[in-house]
């Protein structure tokens, strides 16, 4: 809790630190009261600092200082002064070593920061500033030190003790204790600091690198989760191979261990040698875990291996240069992914998840570049901006230097910073020299917040034979900047003609001979108005725009629908595809939401799109069940303003209907084509086939004639896994199927014992469209199963229903606002992270109608009145009220 109204702190400010800590000694005595850490800090005053008096400042909060010396003498109690969350001392020498002995209550730590425990096993989550609520430290990037670490404790209770880098001592103590001491050759900022001590069971492999060095892998969980450790271990040794391959980097320390648990305020850290992940996203196995589930598994791993280098390697120098490490490495994994998997589901996915929560955060209150200039709560800032739109800016220097350059650009950046904290500048830098380009204009990507929206035009002049695009970008103002300078924004198109795409010439240079067919462009559109000519150009083409979206803006193109519908059905690029159904989705959701409920019919034209789709063998079916799915609730919410949540949902269902009912035979044929009773595999094929399966259900499911009400249950029951289970489930509860009661009670007697699968249970009732769902969702909260402490259970229920069921959470009279509120207050207590988190479907309060603007104010104004809030939740209720 703050003892003051909460400080912003400005990147402008950055100063290099007074005092560098060259080793650091901790040692910790695990007990069930408290735990005692004594650290030994060799320190010396920083040649780079900025003169000043001979203080130290040290971070530290909620600790109990019990003994503090410096090169072996008592500080008097005059030199030193505690206030706040520092520790200040005054007089101290150019080099010397601190001794500090605090005591700490991990048992009742439920902040999920620092050192806490989690199913009766120690845990830490450090990043961003959790560290100094284990002892007292200089808490920042830019401060890297070598780690030893010893760790005591009960053996019978805690026989695996963990800490990063290497093991160096293991033995026996008296009274049934043991001991371990770890080494990191490695220097490390503190948040990249982990200690594991518990009950623990493992999984072990291991993995030859490039240069023949063997290194040992463990999964480590509890007993009963062995079985649902293979597809990390595969996932982390597929991303070891094509980590060497594609990045060339190797990894360096003879162990790799990743450690589950239960409660976690993120989906996992990357820790040095010791990840530290959330069970969600690393236990999967079949019966349990959903195709969705496998892929994220797969994607985390990867995310938390590759920070070895974009991250740990090379680390930030503050946390402004967050996106740094995490817009790379989600580049990275996303990648990877890609390779793994489909493609083009992979980035239609993305760019869905960017196109929704990113472009809604950066419409709203607070909206930031992916380097903030500013911050109170740093907490706040792992955001869909840092991660997903930072990812975007990577995959765009990626776009404008080409696969060959951008990896001469990776290496520089490896090479040169290679034990340093460093900041964007210095990435982008390398990107620049080593690929010669200038990178100058590109680099507002990392200062200006906000979607540009691009609007093009395209004219065909038949009788010179050209076709000119005219593009023209506007960026929106947002909190803090309220001008925007044109970006340099790489847009790449294609000219379709009858018989496929045109050879391009560009004002007489012919397209990149390095891209294969001569029929795809990134152009450089850098100017707020800008003319593109192709030349030779024989016939009115239609364009390809934003191929594979090619930079994280909005495109508008006034289409006919006839050129939409030949997109949809002829485009090489996988992404224009899929995007040229969302735009018929929009248009007729649009056209539904204005007609009245009788004579709303829904167009030929886009049943005939879909009926060829169903009935076309040769296309990739995760591509064509992906296609089926109208726009999201969240995705028209976007385009649809100001947005009436009832109107699009009532209009979206009118078209589900209609679709359905036209489409009934070609559905049920495609059900059953793709039902299979091969084994499961979480594999591309497989999963394909199932999603499209699963979509069909869904719209057939909408049917009243008994064979289409028969299949959910007939799936519910015979269903091997739990892609096809929960599927089955959703779909008989949404839809109310008389069998849903029942289907619900069994589900949980099947589970009850696997709180993974419990909390799906409990995310398909708190998604559920049917009018009283947030009772259900009260009363789930006083079901045994249910713990407010465990945030994966507070995300599938509360989290949920608050931002997933639009429907719900925006019933007129406003009590879900008011639910929603009433949860944020009392979690603010425990936990701010996962309180400050929550609240933010609220703060978008702008978008909606008047009366629900007023209700959501009234929402963010009653948490405003409570005294002592967090800094996590004060900065958004606070901003968002502005
Ligand atoms: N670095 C971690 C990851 O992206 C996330 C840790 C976030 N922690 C936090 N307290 N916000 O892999
Ligand atoms: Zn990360």
């Amino acid at each position: 809790m703050r003892d003051a109204q909460p400080r912003t702190i400005y990147l402008k400010d950055y100063r290099e630190p007074d005092y560098l800590i060259d080793r650091t000694q901790l040692r910790f005595e695990l007990a069930e009261e408290s735990t005692v850490v004594d650290s030994v800090l060799t320190l010396r005053r920083n040649p780079n600092a900025e003169p000043g008096p001979a203080e130290l400042t040290l971070h530290g909060t909620e600790l109990e200082l019990l003994a503090l010396e410096i090169d072996g003498q008592p500080v008097a109690q005059e030199r030193r002064r505690i206030s706040g969350e520092t520790l200040h001392i005054e007089g101290v020498p150019d080099a010397f070593t601190l001794s500090c002995r605090t005591q700490i209550r991990p048992q009742e730590n439920t902040s999920l920061e620092g050192l806490y425990k989690s199913s009766g096993m120690f845990c830490t989550q450090c990043e961003a500033e959790g560290f100094r609520k284990i002892t007292y430290y200089l808490d920042r990037p830019d401060v890297m030190s070598e780690f030893e670490v010893e760790i005591v404790a009960e053996r019978s209770r805690y026989p695996v003790l963990l800490s990063n880098g290497n093991l160096t001592v293991a033995e026996e103590l008296e009274d049934g204790r043991h001991r371990t001491v770890w080494h990191d050759p490695f220097p490390k900022p503190a948040y990249l600091f982990a200690l594991v001590a518990g009950d623990l069971s493992r999984v072990s492999d291991c993995f030859t690198t490039c240069s023949g060095r063997e290194v040992d892998l463990h999964i480590y969980v509890e007993d009963k989760d062995l079985d649902k450790c293979d597809h990390a271990m595969t996932s982390l040794k597929n991303a070891m191979r094509w980590d060497e391959k594609v990045y060339g980097r190797e990894y360096d320390l003879d162990i790799f261990n990743i450690v589950a648990v239960d409660d976690f305020n993120m989906g996992a850290m990357e820790n040095k040698s010791l990840n530290i992940f959330n069970t969600s996203c690393v236990l999967a196995k079949p019966e349990t875990t959903t195709d969705l589930g496998f892929q994220r598994v797969e994607g985390v791993v990867a995310h938390e291996y590759f920070h070895n280098w974009s991250g740990n390697r090379v680390t930030c120098r503050d946390w402004f240069q967050l996106s740094l490490k995490e817009g790379f490495t989600v580049f990275r994994d996303a990648q990877f992914s890609s390779d793994m998997g489909s493609a083009t589901v992979k980035r239609v996915e993305d760019v869905s998840l960017l196109r929704t929560a990113q472009f809604a955060e950066d419409a709203g209150p607070m909206a930031h570049p992916i380097r903030p200039d500013s911050f109170i709560e740093i907490s706040n800032f792992y955001t869909v901006t840092i991660y997903e739109k930072g990812a975007e800016v990577v995959r765009m220097l990626h776009t404008l230097l080409g696969p060959e350059d951008f990896r001469r650009g990776s290496d520089l950046y490896f090479e040169r910073h290679d034990g340093q904290a460093v900041t964007c500048e210095d990435f982008v830098k390398a990107m620049e020299d080593a690929s010669g380009r200038d990178l100058g204009q590109f680099r507002l990507w990392y200062s200006q917040a906000g979607t540009p929206r691009l609007k093009v035009a395209g004219y065909y002049d038949a009788d010179s034979e050209t076709y000119t695009l005219t593009v023209q970008q506007q960026c929106p103002p947002t909190p803090g900047q309220a001008e925007k300078a044109p970006m340099h924004i790489p847009l790449a198109v294609a000219l379709l003609g009858e018989a496929g795409a045109l050879r391009l010439e560009l004002d007489g240079t012919p397209a990149d001979p390095e891209t294969s067919d001569n029929t795809q462009m990134v152009l450089d559109v850098t100017e707020s108005e800008q003319r593109f000519v192709f030349n030779n150009i024989k016939e009115e083409p239609v364009p390809s725009l934003l191929r594979g979206f090619s930079a994280p803006v909005k495109l508008d193109y006034d289409y006919s629908r006839q050129q939409l519908l030949r997109l949809m059905r002829s485009d090489s690029d996988g992404f224009c595809r899929w995007d040229a159904s969302q735009v018929l989705g929009v248009a007729e959701i649009r056209r539904a939401m204005t007609a009245d409920a009788d004579s709303y019919q829904v167009s030929e034209d886009l049943v005939d799109a879909f009926r060829a789709l169903l009935s076309d063998d040769s296309l990739d079916k995760a591509m064509v069940a992906l296609t089926l799915q109208l726009p999201s609730e969240a995705y028209l919410a976007e385009v649809i303003e100001p947005v009436d949540v009832h109107g699009i949902y009532r209009a979206r269902e009118a078209v589900r209907y209609a679709l359905a009912e036209s489409l009934r035979d070609v559905l049920m044929a495609c059900y059953r084509a793709n039902t299979s009773d091969e084994v499961y595999r979480p594999e591309a094929d497989q999963i394909a086939q199932r999603s499209l399966k699963n979509t069909a259900l869904a719209y057939l499911m909408l049917c009243d004639d008994d064979e289409c009400q028969g299949l959910a249950k007939a799936q519910f029951d015979s269903s091997q896994n739990m892609t096809d289970r929960l599927s089955a489930l959703t779909a008989l509860v949404h839809n109310l199927h008389p069998y849903h009661t029942e289907a619900l009670w069994r589900f949980y007697q099947d589970w009850q014992h696997e709180p993974l699968v419990v909390n799906q249970w409990f995310q398909v009732q708190a998604t559920n469209r049917q009018p009283g769902t947030l009772e259900t969702v009260k009363e789930l909260m006083a079901h045994p199963a249910f713990d407010i402490r465990n945030p994966n259970k507070v995300r599938a229920l509360i989290g949920a229903f608050c931002a997933q069921n639009t429907v719900n959470f925006h019933q007129s009279d406003g009590a879900a606002y008011q639910f929603l509120a009433d949860q944020v207050k009392q979690l603010d207590r425990s936990n701010p992270q996962i309180a400050s988190r929550l609240l933010v479907p609220l703060t978008k309060w702008r978008k909606y109608l008047p009366g629900a603007q007023t209700l959501m104010k009234d929402a963010l104004n009653s948490i405003m009145a409570v005294p002592e809030l967090s800094s996590d939740v004060f900065e958004v209720v606070s901003k968002s009220l502005q």
